[in-house]
């Protein structure tokens, strides 16, 4: 699929579809656009009436162009208030032409939206990540790849200049979206710790990043107790993995992404019940996911950062090796833990990661994890919580979020729930009581944060979907690593 920007105007564009946005405060077909309908012969206002459109973000409607017209058919997409747009407008309604389109198996498709905050170039972006990533569909796991009956060759976007680099930025952003989402998508007997830092590995070799992988011994010689604690049940040997991404020059900053890494999540000895999701547990490496999509990014966008990516890969499995529950843990910050419930493990694996994170020297850390259940419960499916103890990394967040159309929300690092934490036997616990569980969780892994301005994102929610909404389809979907390379771009 070849997606361009280009200079044709509206009224000499010719092809098999082509998409209009319209704005719900006004329908009424001026300018342009009147000149367009009646060179269709009336068909956008027919359209407009019959199916009752309004321009209500999320809505469009379809018809055919009859008579010998040099197009074949019309998508409308509503972009709601003109007040209101913003890039995530143009980039849903741009995925509502897509699967339109792909269902109409339309091969050359002409958008014309509109330009968001005067920049086309952005806009641009978006509308090409609106395209690409609903399309996106995995068959790796099918024994006969049904035909993904995609005819879509041509994506023409009318009205921002060609914009060649913003496409091609757009498409190497979705490249790490969409290995992200393979990651989670792929069973826990096809995404190990093995294969999980061989893809580590591929990404250093293809895009000149610097990689070190620990093994067992090295990380006992770190004094990993609490990653260790977990991996001790799994068969498959832990892997903690370091990836860096260094600029030419000097860099401007240097920033630390840290990714929850367990390829299965079964609880451990405080095993997952029956209905508790426990097969849904091969997204439990979705943080790290995220982690090496946004290196994939980040490694070919080369910004003047440097970016240390690092995942604590293992299982949360069950076996005689297993640590007990009750069992005494030390990380690699001297810190002991009692661990009262092995299911909570994750933060086990980041304490060690953040504390390794941190030595490195960097000017801020963010880890992502897929974390606790409290977290859907407070946010739900769409928004991932955010903690930070540095307001100004928390506002840049914020800020990538916006423009990567994916949404957070910051929650307290209330200090005075730590006591949920304090343990009679050791320095912590490694839970609390169920009531503000996801806040809990945040509060210790800043145990293993002396210094360094940390955010702690609990993405639990939104590396998964049941059912298909905006640019994601049912499934895996790659959050947050839009947001992660804006984050990085933006320093
Ligand atoms: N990986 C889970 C959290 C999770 C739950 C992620 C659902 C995605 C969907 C985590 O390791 C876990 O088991 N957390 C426990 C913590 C509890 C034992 C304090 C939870 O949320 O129940
Ligand atoms: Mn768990
Ligand atoms: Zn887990």
């Amino acid at each position: 699929m070849d997606i361009r920007g280009i200079e044709t105007p509206l009224l000499d564009w010719t092809g098999d579809t082509l998409a209009l946005g319209l704005f719900e405060d006004a329908m009424e077909l001026t300018g342009t656009l009147n000149q367009l309908d009646e060179k269709l012969t009336g068909t956008l206002q027919e359209l407009i009436t019959e199916t009752e459109f309004e321009g209500k973000s999320g809505s469009s409607a379809v018809t055919r162009v009859g008579g010998g017209s040099p197009i074949r058919k019309i998508i409308l997409v509503g972009l709601g208030k003109t007040e209101d747009l913003t890039l995530d407008t143009v980039r849903l309604g741009a995925a509502t032409i897509a699967r339109l389109a792909k269902q109409a198996k339309v091969k050359t498709l002409g958008i014309s939206l509109s330009v968001v905050n005067d920049d086309p170039a952005s806009t641009v972006s978006a509308i090409a990540q609106g395209i690409i990533l609903p399309l996106h569909q995995d068959n790796r796991f099918k024994s006969e790849p049904e035909e993904n009956g995609l005819k879509l060759e041509t994506v023409e976007i009318l009205g921002c200049g060609e914009q060649p680099e913003a496409i091609n930025q757009a498409e190497i952003l979705c490249s790490g979206v969409i290995l992200a989402r393979e990651l989670v998508a792929a069973p826990a007997n096809s995404v190990t710790p093995v294969t999980f830092a061989e893809t580590a590995q591929t990404m250093a070799n293809d895009y000149g990043l610097d990689i070190e992988i620990l093994e067992q011994e090295d990380c006992e010689k770190l004094g990993m107790g609490a990653f260790l604690g977990v991996a001790k049940a799994s068969d498959l040997p832990p892997k903690f993995i370091h990836l860096t991404y260094k600029p030419s020059e000097t860099p401007k900053k240097k920033l630390a992404i840290v990714g929850k890494s367990l390829t299965f999540d079964s609880g451990g000895l405080n095993l997952k019940g029956s209905g508790s999701g426990i097969e849904t547990m091969k997204m439990d490496m979705g943080g790290g996911a995220a982690t090496l999509g946004a290196a994939k990014v980040i490694g070919q966008l080369k910004p003047d950062v440097e970016v240390h990516f690092i995942c604590a890969a293992t299982e949360n499995m069950i076996s005689g090796r297993a640590m007990h529950p009750g069992d005494i843990l030390t990380a690699s910050n001297g810190k002991t833990i009692e661990v009262n419930n092995t299911d909570a493990e994750g933060r086990l694996t980041l304490a060690d990661a953040l504390v390794f994170a941190e030595k490195l020297e960097v000017d801020a850390i963010i880890d992502l994890a897929t974390l606790t259940g409290a977290c859907i419960v407070a946010l739900g499916d769409n928004i991932s919580g955010l903690w930070s103890t540095d307001e100004t990394l928390a506002t840049q967040i914020k800020e990538a979020s916006a423009i990567a159309g994916e949404k957070f929300w910051e929650m307290p690092l209330e200090e005075k729930y730590f006591e949920g934490l304090k343990s009679p036997i050791a320095d912590m616990k490694n839970t609390g009581p169920r009531a503000g569980g996801s806040i809990t969780a945040a509060l210790f892994l800043k145990q293993f944060i002396k210094e360094t301005s940390w955010a702690h994102l609990d993405v639990a929610g939104p590396v998964w979907l049941d059912k298909e909404n905006g640019v994601n389809n049912a499934g895996a979907t790659g959050f947050p690593v839009r947001t992660l390379v804006h984050w990085v771009l933006n320093q």
